[in-house]
Formats: C-alpha cells, structure tokens, sequence
C-alpha cells in the first residue's frame, strides 16, 4: 500500500466514524443542533487540536480550528465543509471535506511547516438546511449574512431555530459574534465529492470547479374539501393530494423541457391522511435549480401561473411559498488556476467543471473568493446511503489539497 492508498485509508477510517454518529441508525441522518451534531462536533474539535489547531465552536454551531502561519494573527486561507447530512445521506457529502482538510493541516503540523498566512478549518454546523428549510445557515453566520428572521423557521416537531439553538446551549442573539472580518480572510476553499458522474466518465480522480449552481427552495400549500372516500361523487370532489400530484407534474415537465434546469419534489404530505377521507389539505417543497439565476426565476414564475390554473379547475388554492434562495456561485479564476496547478503537479489532467449541487462557498463568497476541488464518486451516486469514493481518490484529494496550500499565493493586492 503506497502513501496515497495509506492516507485514503486513514480518511476513510475518520469519516467512517463520523457516519455511526446518527439519529437513525443503520442509517446516517445528522441535523442542524440535534445530540447528534454535539457528539460529530466533539469528535472534531478533537482531531482539530490534535492536528495542532485552536478549536472551538462558533456562536452557531460551526467547528472551527486555527493553524497560525509563521506570526500569530496573519490572514487566513479557510478551509471548510459541512457536518450536518440530508434523511439516510451519503457519508461522504461534507464530511470528506472536513476531515480531508483536518489531515492536511495534520500534515503541516507534523512537518513543522508554518507558511505566511494562517489556515482555518470550519466544519459547518448546516448547509443542507434540513431541519428548518434554509439551507447554509453556517456559513451565512461566518459570511456575516444571517438573516435573523430565519429565527422564526420551525421544524416539524414545531421547534423554532431560536428555541433550538437555546436547547443546544447556544444564544441566538450572539449569532453574529460567528461572523468573520473580511480582511483576515484570505480565499475559501473546499474539497467535496462530485456528486455527479463527469470524473468518472472522464477517468479522473479530481477536478477544478468553475461555478456553482444556484438554488431556489419552495413550500407549496394546497387547500381542498375533506370528504367522506365513500360518498363523494369523483366530479363533486376537492381533493388536494390529487391537485397536488398534478402540480407536481408540472414541476418535473416544466423542468424537463430547458436544458441546465432541474426541478425536485423532495416532500409531500397530506392530511388527515386517513384511508378513507379525501384529504383535504396537502403540501409539498421544491427544489429548483439552474445555472443561471434568471433561468431559475422564469421556471418558479411559469410554476406559480400552472399552478393556479390547476387550483381553479378544481375548485383548490395553492399557495407557493419561496423559503429559501442562493444565486449562483462562480470561482475565481485566480484560485481556480492554483487548484489546476496543483492537480497538474500529482501527474493527473486538469479538468473544469460546474457543480449542480449547492455548497457552503455559496455562502462564503460574500467574505471572500472562492474555489472547490472536486474528488470523484462512484457511478455519481449522492444524497443515497450507496454513496462511495475510493481509498486511493480520498488519498489523491488529501495530495492535491495539501499542494494547494502549500502553494497559496494570496490575490495580489
Ligand atoms: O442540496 C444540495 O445541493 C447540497 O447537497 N446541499
Ligand atoms: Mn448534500
Ligand atoms: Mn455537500
């Protein structure tokens, strides 16, 4: 086994451990201020200090370690991903990013190598925004972007993110005590997985992303008739699950009609959810994206106008309700050539690509400029339990990054 395979092994190991801490095993479900994200979290701000780090957690929940460059206090080149995971995720999705990132600066530390700037790690506390909607409540925080109306969200149980954050042990007025100065930042950079097929169509273990997709997130509320199953004739009916399967529809052949966009109905729900009563009330989300924000907000419009013309030939209404928003992301050129740089220097071709899935950098990038390095996933599979990489891609990714740092050149001034 060379040194590669060795260190994909020793990543693999860590996010192995961190894929047992869960809400519901044997599955991996981790959320915003849960139990669960207090252990993952204590795990890491241990591997944090033993790699040589400050640690601590944020006034919202992000784990975040320091490595001083060659003086204390220099500007930072910050690393990050996120800690928290979608319902039966993936282990890989956030958490290869953090550990990845963990063992660099490891690395660093045991070579005795200080460099002319500082090296953060930040673990995100939420970015797939699971519990209350919104997602990238993290790295808004860090970014000094927090909406503090998003305080109010409630999750199912009915918790707001206030009450949560105060059950955790977290004081929802200090949120912005997590935010950083934007001039001790230097750039942000994050390794993550593809979550999608093109490295490995291409045959190659990483890639150097251009840009990040924008996001749109909807709750729809469609209002009916309850009604006994038994007696209502089918033309005298209101029946909102059935108003809302149609939307439904809607959403995946509007979306299927414009290449780049991308339409998802993660959840859907009705009530009273008895057999035997035509439910009169249901509700569902959508997932909208694309890599133009324009192209984005065209699809939500054309959506909301289908949508009521559905409503009106069944006597419904539907309500579609914006929850959560991100524009598209771009990399910095200047960054994006040092992560080619670095790819080149371990043998492999530089190869772009655009990123369909949102990331923390969306959020980051009003701090400061970003980039990502992608590492490639087996058949593309994500947010799916059968996720996987290889030992020898985690120990290509790990290579990669470290030149990456060792070889920053912050923005000239
Ligand atoms: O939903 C996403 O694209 C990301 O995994 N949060
Ligand atoms: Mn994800
Ligand atoms: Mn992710």
């Amino acid at each position: 086994m060379d040194e590669t395979e060795r260190m994909g092994r020793a990543i693999c190991a860590r996010v192995d451990e961190l894929a047992r801490i869960t809400e519901d095993p044997p599955r991996l479900t981790r959320v915003f201020l849960s139990p669960e994200m207090r252990r993952a979290a204590d795990l890491v701000l241990a591997w944090m200090r033993e790699a040589g780090m400050a640690a601590h957690m944020d006034a919202i929940g992000n784990v975040v370690g320091r490595y001083e460059g060659t003086k204390p206090g220099l500007p930072a080149l910050v690393l990050g991903s996120h800690l928290d995971t979608v319902r039966d995720a993936g282990k890989y999705d956030g958490m290869l990013g953090v550990v990845t990132a963990i063992a660099c600066v490891g690395r660093l530390a045991h070579e005795d190598v200080r460099l002319p700037f500082a090296v953060e790690v930040i673990g995100f506390a939420d970015e797939e925004g699971v519990r209350f909607g919104a997602t990238m409540l993290g790295s808004r925080a860090v970014a000094g972007t927090f909406d503090r109306a998003l305080l109010k969200l409630k999750d199912r149980a009915g918790t707001s993110l206030a009450d949560a954050m105060r059950e955790f042990g977290l004081d929802a007025a200090r949120i912005g005590e997590a935010a950083k100065p934007r001039p001790g930042i230097l750039a942000y950079a994050e390794l993550h997985i593809e979550q999608g097929p093109v490295l490995e169509a291409k045959d190659l273990p990483v890639g150097t992303v251009t840009s990040i997709n924008g996001a749109a997130r909807f709750e729809v509320e469609v209002a009916g008739e309850a009604g006994h199953a038994g007696t209502v004739p089918m033309d005298r009916r209101h029946d909102a699950l059935a108003c809302a399967a149609e939307c439904v529809l809607a959403v995946e052949a509007r979306c299927a009609s414009e290449p780049g966009l991308v339409g998802t109905v993660g959840r859907i729900e009705a009530s009273p959810g008895a057999i035997n009563v035509i439910p009169g009330a249901a509700r569902f989300t959508i997932d909208l994206r694309a890599p133009d924000d324009e192209q984005r907000g065209r699809a939500a419009a054309d959506l909301e106008a289908r949508f009521a013309e559905i409503a009106q030939r069944r006597a419904t209404r539907v309500e579609m309700r914006r929850v959560h928003g991100l524009q598209a992301a771009p990399c910095a050129p200047w960054l994006m050539e040092q992560v080619d740089r670095a790819i080149a220097a371990e043998g492999i071709e530089p190869f772009r690509l655009p990123s369909g899935a949102g990331h923390d950098g969306m959020a980051m990038i009003a701090l400061a400029d970003i980039c990502m390095i992608f590492v490639r996933c087996v058949r593309g599979i994500s947010h799916n339990p059968a996720e996987a990489i290889s030992m020898r891609d985690a120990g290509t990714g790990f290579h990669v990054l470290l030149r990456f740092i060792k070889g920053f050149a912050p923005k000239p001034a």
